[in-house]
Parts: C-alpha cells; structure tokens; sequence
C-alpha cells in the first residue's frame, strides 16, 4: 500500500493545511512518515497502556526518517493532562538538547494528543507535531483541528493553544484492541456529526451501528472519513471559534455537567456527550426546532451505541452551575449547541425554566 492509496482528508487552513490520513497499517507503512520536516530529533510521546501496543512500531517506521528517535511514556489518564506531565516532556526534550526542529508525535488517545500538541505549541515557541491517535474519539475528533490543552484544579482544558499538526495519522488497526467501553465513547463523536452537519450520514450510522460495534474495517474508514471530513469543513472556516466551531460541541454542554458535577473520570468524556446529545435534542423539541421523532430516534441510536441516555441527578442546580463555566457561556450566561432542523445546529442561550424541564426529565 502507498500513501497515496490511503482515505485522505485536507484541512485548509493557509500555510497550516494538513492532511489526515486514514487506513489499517499506517503505522508500518514507511511512506506514511515521509515528507514531514526533516530532523535530527523525533519524540515519540505515548502512555503506559499504548506504548506497549505499539510504539515500537513506530519507533522502527521513524527510524528511516529520523537519525535519532525517543520515546517517552507518560502515565495513562485524563488526572494526568497536567502541568506536571507537561514538564516532564519539556524535561526529556531539554536533556536530550533537542533543538527547535524536533518532531513530537503524539501516539494514543486524546490526553496524549492534547498535551504533545500542547508541549509542541510551547517548546522553544513552537516546535513540528504529529498526531497519531489511537482511539475513535481522537481520530474522529480530538487529533484534528488543533486545539491542545492540559487541565487546570478548577477546569478541564482551561490552559492551551491553538497550534496545528504536520499532519494526522489515522492506523484503524489500533482500534482492534480499544476497550469496547471507550469504542462507545468514540462513536458518540461519530454521532454528533450527523445532527450538527449530515443527516445522511446520521442514516448511514443507524444503519451500520453493528458493524461500526464489531470493528469492521469497511464501516470504521467510512466513519473516520466522514467524521474528519466534517470537522474540517467547520475548522476551515472557523479555526479559532470565534463562532461557527462550537457546534462541534453538541451535547458537550449538558456533557460538561455531568463530567464536573460526577467528578472527571466518573463517566467518560464520550458517554456525558451521549446523554448530553440527548439532553440537547430535548431542550431543541422544547424549543420548538425539532420534533419528537427526531429526538427518540437520536436517543435509541445513542442507546444503542451502548451509550447512558438517562443523567446523572445531580440536581437542577448543580447542572446550571456547572454549564455556567462553560467555555461557550458568556458573562455567566448559558449557550447551548441546538439542532435546527436535523442536520444543521445554531448556538444560543434558552430560558432557565426549559432548561429545568429538561434535566428533570432526563435524569434519575
Ligand atoms: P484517552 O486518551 O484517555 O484514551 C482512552 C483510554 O484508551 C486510555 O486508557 C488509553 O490509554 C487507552 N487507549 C488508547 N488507545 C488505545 C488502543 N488503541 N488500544 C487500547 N487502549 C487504548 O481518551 P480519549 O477518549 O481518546 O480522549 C479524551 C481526551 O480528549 C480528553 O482529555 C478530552 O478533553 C480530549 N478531547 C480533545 C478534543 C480536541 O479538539 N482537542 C476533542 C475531544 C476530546
Ligand atoms: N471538539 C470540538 C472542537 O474541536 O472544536
């Protein structure tokens, strides 16, 4: 197999366009890696659970391009997206003397994503990076686009930058040994494109949710590709979300509250954003923009995804807290992602009361 044979997205965005490309075996692949900068340096940063997976496959694959190739492993879990991760990459760096031209490339799930980009965007003001990910949730979501981060006490995602990869490698062969509990995670991001962007896409995941659940090659190129399709279009216009970005964050506002309110790491992000659709679609049919249809139909396809589409009773309160420190809200006040009609989504705020209705009849 050549690159070139390879599902391949674009992601215009001027001089920091990138491709993504998608297939099983990439990691093998020796012309998957060429054409990057050039360098005496890579860094490979993994974890303790992808790692022995597969970063010796990497590691080989890099040789060929790269005289001298590190890897460091950091521990494995969204309690670790911190500061001090975070230095202990800039600390091998330093030890190592790696220089400006140094490649990060970032092998695992969306934590790894986020702080390798995060470290590559600060190292020496900016250094190469590439996202190889290893989960549906980061190939289909996190890996593109170029948002990195770490976490702060009082926030997740609160401290990072805007900073793009050289590209995005996608090996779907790394999804065979996910956890089935972090494949349903993933396709709910899979899920969110449908309502936002895409209902025939939407049709196309009710139709092959088993082969999607019983990893099929065919259907997880077809969802990765679409999926990455989709939020590159949205990037391509709006890479800073200054507005039409956030709605890749249906269902992710309901989400956020149960993530904060059940204490990070209770659910996954992926199964707060399920229940979070949900949730969302609700408030849309209270609002009048979508019918009840549309709202059961979303609702049974989540369930079946082996998604939790009953919250979390946290309290009505407790949800309007923490949805207020949302990055979307604006001086306190509440923007939701809304569907209107299915297959386009708008942003706005909605009267505390429906909000209310909603969380009472969604959690239990
Ligand atoms: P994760 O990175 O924690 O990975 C989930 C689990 O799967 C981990 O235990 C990981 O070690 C393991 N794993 C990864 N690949 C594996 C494989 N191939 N086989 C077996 N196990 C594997 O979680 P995630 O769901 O990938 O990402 C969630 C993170 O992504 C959160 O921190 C979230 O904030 C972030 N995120 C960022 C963006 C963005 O635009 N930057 C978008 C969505 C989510
Ligand atoms: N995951 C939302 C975004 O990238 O904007």
């Amino acid at each position: 197999m050549s690159l070139d044979a390879t599902l391949k997205v674009s992601i215009d965005l001027d001089d920091r366009s990138y491709d993504i490309h998608i297939a099983s075996g990439l990691l093998e692949l020796a012309s998957a890696w060429q054409g990057l900068p050039r360098a005496s340096t890579a860094l490979i940063v993994t974890n303790d659970t992808v790692g022995p997976l597969y970063a010796q496959q990497l590691q080989r694959s890099l040789s060929a391009h790269y005289p001298k190739v590190l890897t460091l492993s950091l521990p494995d879990g969204e309690a670790y997206k911190t500061w001090e991760t975070l230095q202990s990459i800039f600390d091998v760096l330093l030890q190592n003397a790696c220089d400006r031209k140094t490649v990060l490339f970032a092998l695992g799930g969306g934590v790894v994503g986020d702080i390798t980009g995060f470290a590559a965007a600060c190292y020496m003001r900016g250094v190469p990076f590439v996202q190889v990910p290893t989960t549906l949730l980061a190939q289909v979501d996190s890996s593109v686009g170029g948002k990195t981060a770490i976490n702060h006490p009082i926030g997740k995602n609160m401290i990072g930058a805007f900073y793009q990869p050289e590209r995005v490698v996608c090996d779907l062969h790394t999804l065979q040994s996910l956890p089935p509990r972090e494949l349903s995670a993933g396709l709910a991001e899979v899920i969110k494109y449908g309502p936002i962007a895409d209902m025939a896409f939407f049709d196309w995941i009710d139709n092959n949710l088993d082969a999607l659940l019983a990893r099929e090659p065919k259907a997880l190129a077809y969802a990765v590709k679409r999926s990455c399709e989709i939020k590159a279009h949205v990037v391509g216009q709006d890479e800073r979300e200054s507005g039409l970005r956030a709605i890749l964050n249906f269902g992710h506002t309901f989400g956020h509250a149960i993530e904060a309110g059940l204490g990070f790491g209770e659910w996954l992000h992926g199964e707060a954003v399920g229940c979070g659709m949900v949730m969302a679609a609700q408030l849309s049919q209270r609002l009048g923009l979508v019918d009840t249809a549309f709202t059961e139909r979303l609702t049974q396809l989540i369930q079946r995804a082996g998604l939790p589409t009953v919250g979390p009773d946290l309290g009505v309160e407790a949800y309007l807290h923490h949805m207020r420190v949302d990055k979307k809200a604006e001086a306190g006040d509440i923007r939701f992602v809304l569907i209107d009609p299915p297959g386009s989504a708008m942003v706005r705020g909605a009267p505390d009361v429906l909000v209310a209705e909603v969380i009472q009849a969604c959690c239990r």
